[in-house]
């Protein structure tokens, strides 16, 4: 899709949209970052709400200062949120991101499952992923940038030889292109449902749907942290969303933030 058309077509879409999360939708062509741009509209005073969405990036970041390759087809967006919460509940919004996306993408057809914390998943192959970026001052988070890459109509033949072997994408999993449009709609209303959870402080049950949605307890993994490298099973998540691993030499370790690997995966890379 030309830019100008792709531009016209989501700002038509928005003023459609009637979702109560999204209060204002900033489309562009192409961007570096829409992570970058949300950063400055939330330094700038951007409201809750604010949604930077861009049909491809340039310099897209993934977690732990990766590249997210993002050709025209997969989508790209931020959201901005100001949630009055003590910011130690922040680390429960990624589940809340990867719990929507995995039920968008659960809409058609194809089962999602989540890998600790916000991976999404189809057939052990990645289609989408989180990178939160916040601002938090003591117990006060100031705002918070949820940025999300979906892999929604993209070759998979157009992402690097080593991304490739990993990821998927919906047009892969259905043989057939979704209607993007149609697909931003059914995330928007399903983030909306989990924040509206996160805001009720329903955190347990915002925890048991992740569970249920994720695949991650129970298996044989490996996690590396900026720090180290740990083997070992994964019991259970805690209340903050932290990984309980249990591990030979030192017992029940809890994880924080990482890279998670199955057993199973680790002959794949
Ligand atoms: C990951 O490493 O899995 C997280 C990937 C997050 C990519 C998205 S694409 C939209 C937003 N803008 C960015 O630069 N990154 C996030």
């Amino acid at each position: 899709m030309i830019e100008e058309t792709f531009i016209r077509k989501t700002e038509e879409f928005s003023k459609n949209l009637s979702v109560d999360f999204v209060k204002k939708l900033f489309v562009f062509g192409t961007l570096d970052s829409t992570n970058t741009m949300a950063k400055d509209l939330a330094r700038a005073g951007a409201a809750e709400g604010t949604v930077v969405i861009a049909q491809t990036q340039g310099q897209g970041r993934g977690r732990f200062d990766r590249i997210w390759q993002s050709p025209e087809g997969g989508m790209y967006l931020s959201l901005i949120l100001r949630p009055q919460e003590q910011a130690k509940k922040a680390s429960l919004l990624p589940f809340v991101a990867a719990l929507a996306l995995a039920k968008t993408i659960d809409v058609y057809g194809v089962h999602a499952t989540i890998k600790w914390p916000n991976d999404v998943q189809v057939n052990s192959k990645k289609i989408a992923g989180i990178l939160l970026e916040s601002e938090i001052n003591g117990n006060t988070i100031n705002y918070i940038v949820v940025g999300i890459g979906i892999n929604v109509n993209i070759d998979v033949k157009m992402l690097s030889p080593d991304i490739r072997s990993k990821s998927t994408s919906l047009i892969r999993e259905l043989g057939h292109p979704i209607d993007y449009h149609k697909f931003l709609r059914a995330f928007f209303v399903q983030f909306d449902t989990f924040y509206a959870l996160f805001k009720k402080r329903k955190y347990q049950t915002i925890i048991d749907e992740w569970k249920s949605n994720s695949d991650t307890v129970g298996k044989v993994i490996q996690i590396q942290t900026l720090t180290e490298t740990i083997q070992g099973i994964a019991l259970d998540v805690d209340q903050s969303g932290f990984l309980l691993v249990r591990t030979e030499k030192e017992g029940i370790k809890k994880i924080v933030s990482g890279d998670c690997l199955y057993f199973d995966e680790l002959s794949r890379v």
